[in-house]
């Protein structure tokens, strides 16, 4: 994949790169912003126990949190784009803070961010820009949820209002079921996020994430991807924050993706802009292709997990060019991904117990790894004193392959696992069955 050579003209600094976060995801940013050969570092905070093993990069072990130190940092630094992974800084507005400073920030400010932290408020903005999505109720109360529950003709999802860190989703079966969910959010158990409840119409279809980097006014798409959220084969089991993906997803055709553009992308940044939101960021469309057309599930003001490992190696060189433009409201929305032959999987390898309670700490060893188009991105290790490697996460590794069709990919990424091993190490191993022409041979 080849980003149009209108952009690598690009005559800006872009010596000193920060990525903010310490997933797969940012590693995987991170290693597709290094490809650049104006990129001479690119630092992480907090990064980790993988961030060091890409070229380039280098973990700062410092608190976002204490401001003053980090302006001292990254101005001794000379840092010349930040790029904010995670949803909580953007939610409390660490964008806004390091714009107003004068860096230029890859990612919205609270304003933008609120589409993703408050469900209700992401429900009403598409409501106003009639955007297709699930009807809904926003319920205050365990009275008022309880009415709406028991009066409803249709299978309803329960919703925490605010960041739940992919938990306060309940996909109730039953009306009973249902309200145990409203009690549940609404006894604390995710505090402030659990104050108001969405209730949605429960819709069926296919899910894709559709990525758009957006400068304010103007935006680019980079290659969708579909996502495996449930925990065990065959979809089955709790939701996780995702346990595998897969890009481009060729349930996506040219004509559903124009629908998207008319139907959703687009109303979704007019809608921004009524509303004086100056949203220079990646806006993702959690979408689900339903009979009736394509319906926005959720938004989300940052990079999906695993989906951003997947896509990453489909970037060429000039990806960082992409995020500039966008933290300086210039694209031209001209710029184009120029897709080639590859498509690109990738498997999460997880702690035994993911996504309820696990352990850490065990030492994780890496066997004889097919590294031709082939990456592995840490997701949750650290090191030990000795400088062992070990698991510390949930979701410990991402492992991810590209190649000219799913099943070389499929095969590779397995051919990897297999070299991997830590106490409890647990995958799908049916990741991409949607795009797999060999799946059941293969298992
Ligand atoms: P969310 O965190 O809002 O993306 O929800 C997590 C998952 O719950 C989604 O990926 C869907 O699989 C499912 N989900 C959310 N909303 C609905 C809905 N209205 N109807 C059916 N499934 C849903
Ligand atoms: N892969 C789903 C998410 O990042 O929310």
């Amino acid at each position: 994949m080849s980003i149009n050579s209108t952009i690598s003209k690009n005559p800006n600094k872009l010596k000193n790169i920060l990525v903010i976060g310490n997933g797969g995801r940012e590693n995987s940013l991170a290693w597709a912003i290094q490809k650049n050969e104006l990129v001479k570092k690119v630092y992480l905070i907090p990064g980790n126990a993988g961030s060091e093993r890409i070229n380039k990069c280098e973990r700062i072990k410092i608190d976002i949190k204490n401001k003053n130190d980090l302006l001292e940092k990254l101005n001794s630094l000379k840092i010349d784009l930040i790029v904010i992974g995670p949803e909580i800084a953007l939610a409390n507005g660490l964008a806004d803070f390091l714009r107003k400073k004068g860096f230029k920030v890859f990612g919205p400010g609270k304003d933008g961010a609120k589409l993703e932290y408050s469900k209700s408020w992401a429900k009403e903005f598409m409501q106003d820009a009639n955007i297709p999505t699930a009807n809904f109720w926003k319920v205050n109360s365990l009275k008022e949820a309880k009415k709406v529950i028991y009066s409803s003709s249709i299978p309803l999802v329960v919703k925490a209002d605010g960041l739940a860190s992919g938990k306060g989703v309940f996909i109730p079966d039953s009306k009973d079921e249902c309200f145990k969910a409203a009690e549940l959010i609404f006894s604390g158990k995710f505090g402030d996020s659990g104050n108001v409840i969405v209730l949605e119409e429960k819709i069926e279809g296919p899910e894709v994430s559709v990525f758009a980097l957006c400068d304010g006014e103007k935006f680019i798409l980079l290659p969708t991807a579909q996502d495996h959220k449930r925990l065990m084969e065959e979809d089955k089991g709790p939701n996780t924050g995702g346990m595998g993906a897969y890009s481009p997803a060729p349930l996506i055709t040219k004509d559903v993706l124009s629908r998207i553009v008319k139907e959703i992308i687009e109303p979704t940044i007019d809608e921004l802009n009524k509303k004086n939101i100056d949203y220079k960021g990646v806006i993702y469309f959690g979408l689900m292709i339903t009979k009736s057309g394509p319906k926005v599930i959720e938004y989300n003001c940052r990079f999906g997990d695993p989906e951003c490992q997947t896509i990453m190696p489909l970037m060429d060189q000039n990806f960082v060019f992409l995020l500039e433009k966008c933290s300086m409201g210039n694209l031209t929305g001209s710029e184009t991904i120029d897709t080639t032959d590859k498509v690109s999987g990738c498997v999460i390898a997880t702690s035994k117990g993911y996504p309820h309670e696990y352990k850490t700490g065990f030492p994780i060893k890496i066997g004889n790894i097919d590294s031709l188009n082939c990456q592995i991105f840490d997701s949750g290790t650290s090191l030990s004193k000795n400088g062992e490697l070990l698991t510390d996460g949930g979701r410990v590794l991402s492992v991810v392959c590209q190649d000219k069709d799913f099943d070389l990919v499929f095969k590779k990424a397995y051919k990897n696992l297999k070299e991997i091993n830590f106490n409890g190490i647990y995958f799908r191993n049916d990741i991409g069955h949607q795009v797999r022409k060999n799946f059941s041979k293969e298992n």
